[in-house]
């Protein structure tokens, strides 16, 4: 088993990490607009409290991903030669994009949630520090750039999706197996 990727395929590590954050991802856009149409009360607030812990556990993982790109890199899309050059500046668009959507979303809900001057508790055990004074006006406008970015987020990993399963029915190559499998 392959902890780094190869020319050809991923390793464990950067499967892992894609699958953890994906289901994750989608998992946090779901809690996040319930707790969005809730009303705050005694009943309620643990609730954002656990969204705002794993959004911070979502943060930390982006910057281990990110290094782990830097250090393992990874595979060239298959058939790179015979792909039409705009698929190709398509994929890594959508790529790079969904890279920098995974980081802004958790930071601008941090920020958005420093606003509000309510503390932020790591699954109830040590402060998380604010990164912005307290400011209903900004909470607010973060509040809606949050839901803009995590709402771009997840429609752009639907499109994503959707591209891989093109490769997988359609195409028949080995694209979505090589993310799941071993290679
Ligand atoms: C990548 C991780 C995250 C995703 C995908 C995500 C997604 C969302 C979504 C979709 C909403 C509903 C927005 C709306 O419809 O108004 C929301 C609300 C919220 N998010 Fe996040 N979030 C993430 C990380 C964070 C973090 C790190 C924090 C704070 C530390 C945070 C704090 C909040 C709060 C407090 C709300 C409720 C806002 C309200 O009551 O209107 N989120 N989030
Ligand atoms: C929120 C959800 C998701 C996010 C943020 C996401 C993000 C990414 C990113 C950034 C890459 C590029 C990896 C790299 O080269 O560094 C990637 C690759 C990949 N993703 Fe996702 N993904 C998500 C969901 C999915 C789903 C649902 C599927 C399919 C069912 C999928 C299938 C793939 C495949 C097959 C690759 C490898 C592409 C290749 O080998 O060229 N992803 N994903």
């Amino acid at each position: 088993m392959n902890l780094r990727n190869t020319a050809t395929s991923y390793g464990i590590i950067s499967r892992l990490l894609h699958w953890i954050m994906a289901f994750a991802l989608w998992g946090m856009f779901l809690f996040g607009k319930n707790i969005a149409d809730m009303k705050p009360s005694l009943d309620t607030i643990h609730l954002y409290g656990w969204h705002k812990s794993v959004g911070i556990l979502l943060l930390g993982l982006i910057f281990i991903r990110m290094a782990w790109r830097v250090i393992s890199l990874p595979p060239k899309l298959i058939e790179y030669n015979s792909t039409p050059k705009i698929q190709i500046i398509i994929a890594h668009t959508v790529h790079v994009s969904l890279y920098v959507l995974m980081l802004i979303t958790p930071l601008l809900g941090w920020l958005a949630s420093s606003a509000t001057g309510f503390e932020i508790r790591f699954f109830g055990t040590f402060l998380i520090p604010a990164i912005f004074p307290e400011d209903a006006a900004f909470e607010e406008l973060l509040f809606t750039l949050h839901e803009i970015s995590a709402t771009t987020l997840v429609a752009l990993s639907i499109l994503h999706l959707l591209a891989a399963l093109y490769r997988h029915f359609i195409k028949k190559d080995d694209t979505l197996r090589r993310m799941i499998n071993k290679s």
